[in-house]
């Protein structure tokens, strides 16, 4: 099936830069939670983006992790090989990588799975370790999406607060306190019902 990408399409160039206001904040603390959250991964691992845009994140992962990025549009494609980064095209739906991987992430994306317990499904076949993806607990019910992870066979969720604005660069003291605030449980939640989403990993 053919994905509607004309949205992405003509945002491909620059994406990672214009789609974040501070983006090297934002997606090095995206790539420093995907190692921390969950089960832990190792030297020479591989790690597969699915819905990866220009795979900017690839640039914040250590060298010892094996970026392989997927995206349905042909120009977000383009452009992450422009920047020398691994991504091929496909459906998130659909795409299964020619070996298994360890970790699979998917961010700003998962409302892209056409059936998500169906997806959740498919990423756990080719997927040895842990799938971490982020969520708006504005938009989804967390209780509904933990069901179609637990139905897709993941035994083990965890969820941590993500404290870094998208369109607003902070002062570093400001930024940082931010951050510190995801450790904070009721507080953390209370923003959370405001502002800001979860990042999740499933194993
Ligand atoms: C909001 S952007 C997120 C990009 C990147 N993950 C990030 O967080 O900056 C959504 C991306 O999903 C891609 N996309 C949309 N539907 C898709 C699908 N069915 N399979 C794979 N990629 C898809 C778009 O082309 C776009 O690059």
């Amino acid at each position: 099936m053919k994905v509607a990408t004309e949205k992405y399409d003509v945002q491909s160039e620059g994406w990672s830069t214009r789609a974040y206001a501070d983006s090297a904040s934002y997606l090095a603390h995206r790539a420093a939670m995907v190692l921390q959250i969950g089960p832990e991964l190792r030297e020479g691992d591989t790690l597969l983006d699915l819905a990866c845009g220009d795979g900017g994140i690839a640039d914040f992962f250590p060298q010892w992790l094996t970026y392989t990025g997927v995206d349905a549009s042909e120009p977000m494609v383009a452009a992450a090989r422009a920047a020398d980064h691994h991504v091929v095209h496909g459906d998130l739906n659909e795409y299964v990588p020619p070996e298994p991987v360890a970790a699979t992430t998917c961010f700003r994306a998962v409302y892209y799975a056409r059936d998500r317990r169906a997806f959740f499904a498919l990423a756990r076949s080719y997927t040895e370790r842990k799938l971490v993806f982020d969520l708006n607990p504005r938009q989804f019910r967390l209780d509904d999406v933990a069901a179609d992870l637990r139905g897709a066979g993941f035994e083990h969720l965890e969820l941590r607060p993500f404290f870094v604005p998208q369109r607003i660069r902070l002062p570093g003291p400001l930024a940082a306190g931010l951050r510190a605030l995801e450790g904070t449980g009721p507080l953390a939640r209370l923003l959370l019902r405001f502002r800001f989403t979860y990042v999740f990993a499933a194993s």
